[in-house]
């Protein structure tokens, strides 16, 4: 058996999961580490329920290894791991009360009743649920149910908890409220903790870092901010928020300022920082791909768009008010472009010719 320095609760090493002649995981290489809530983060069918699976002992890799706490675990069953574990349906067991459903597992480990009673005490207090003991699944709404699924899966006090996309079935109020009240949990406790989740605001507003995965594959491993505003990859940025793309060539690149012409010849700057790809360099003559999100462009009157460095003139075709905010579609270059901002101007009308800017530290760059 290998130990591992105990800093990653979590390995994951080169592990490939086939299904018959399906690969769905291959070559991952995670690091989770202590105290740290992660997320998995994709579209379905990525292969974050695998993953999670091969964590618990509920699958075996075909190849790789998974350790935890420096623990060679492959080849160890689930009942031997110590986790607690969430899922997506109400997994509760409906003919017993919420009281023996937290005690099931405090029984299986023969936990004194006396520091059982407490243990239970304090779970549903952490859940909010304290006095509902003695009721039922069928008698709880569908948050009160995944409360008592949280409970029940942290009064066993596991080395790990692994929740998979636990909010999916609820309604958008319920998902906001228990997703702010898993963090607090999570950070009161300090388990370290594997969320999985298809839902790219929820992996944003609650992880450490977010793991984005596609087709089996990790894209990239990063804290919040930098998958939101330095995607390495064209799928990261694509996936995790909207975007306006622009195709050009590279002209020249200066100081680590890339000069690319557009289609209609109209020149733009990008920072050599904001190059995404695995070569993350670019040359003169290059055919590329510029992305902007929505609201790092700005919507101006020609007085007001000194302050950016680009400008450009383009025509609003379509203005819908968000509540904090508008979305407002023009015709930039000959192409259609969203905007979003929280300011409001009058002058701002459909067909009114406006300026839209942005700054160079806001584009990112990809190799065609
Ligand atoms: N038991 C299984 N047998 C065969 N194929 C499976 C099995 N479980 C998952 N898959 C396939 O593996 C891929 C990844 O699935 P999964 O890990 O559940 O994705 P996600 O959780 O990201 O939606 C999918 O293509 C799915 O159809
Ligand atoms: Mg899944």
């Amino acid at each position: 058996m290998t130990i591992l320095a105990t800093r990653n609760d979590v390995e994951i090493k080169n592990v490939v999961k086939r299904f018959g002649s399906n690969t769905v995981l291959n070559g991952i290489n995670l690091e989770i580490k202590q105290g740290e809530l992660l997320t998995l983060l994709g579209p379905s069918g990525c292969g974050k329920t695998t993953t999670l699976n091969l964590i618990a002992g509920f699958l075996e890799a075909d190849e790789g290894d998974v350790y935890i706490k420096g623990k060679n675990v492959t080849h160890i069953p689930p009942y031997k791991r110590d986790l607690g574990m969430v899922f997506q349906t109400y997994s509760l067991f409906p003919h017993m009360t919420v009281y023996e459903n937290l005690d099931f597992g405090l029984r299986l480990r023969k936990v004194p009743k006396p520091k059982k009673q407490n243990r239970i005490a304090r779970a549903l207090d952490l859940v909010k649920m304290s006095g509902l003991e003695h009721r039922y699944p069928r008698e709880l709404s569908g948050g009160q149910r995944q409360r008592v699924a949280i409970a029940r899966a942290l009064v066993v006090e596991p080395e790990l908890l692994l929740l998979d996309e636990p909010l999916s079935n609820l309604d958008a109020k319920l998902r906001h409220e228990l997703r702010a009240e898993i963090k607090r949990l999570q950070k009161e406790i300090g388990v370290t903790t594997i969320f999985v989740t298809h839902d790219q605001e929820e992996a944003l507003s609650m992880s450490d870092r977010v793991v984005v995965m596609n087709g089996g594959k990790i894209e990239q491993i990063s804290s919040p901010t930098t998958i939101y505003n330095h995607p390495e990859t064209e799928f990261v940025f694509q996936f995790i928020g909207k975007s306006n793309c622009f195709h050009g060539t590279v002209a020249e690149i200066n100081n680590r300022k890339i000069s690319v012409q557009l289609e209609d010849g109209w020149v733009t700057f990008v920072d050599a920082d904001n190059i995404m790809g695995s070569e993350r360099t670019c040359r003169p003559g290059d055919e590329v791909k510029l992305y902007i999100r929505p609201e790092k462009l700005s919507l101006a009157s020609a007085e007001q768009s000194g302050h950016l460095e680009h400008f450009h003139k383009a025509t609003i075709t379509q203005m819908n008010y968000l509540g904090a905010s508008w979305e407002i579609d023009a015709t930039l270059l000959g192409k259609s472009v969203q905007i979003l901002t929280p300011m409001y101007d009058a002058s701002w009308q459909i067909g009114k010719e406006v300026m839209i800017g942005w700054n160079p530290s806001d584009i990112m760059l990809i190799k065609k």
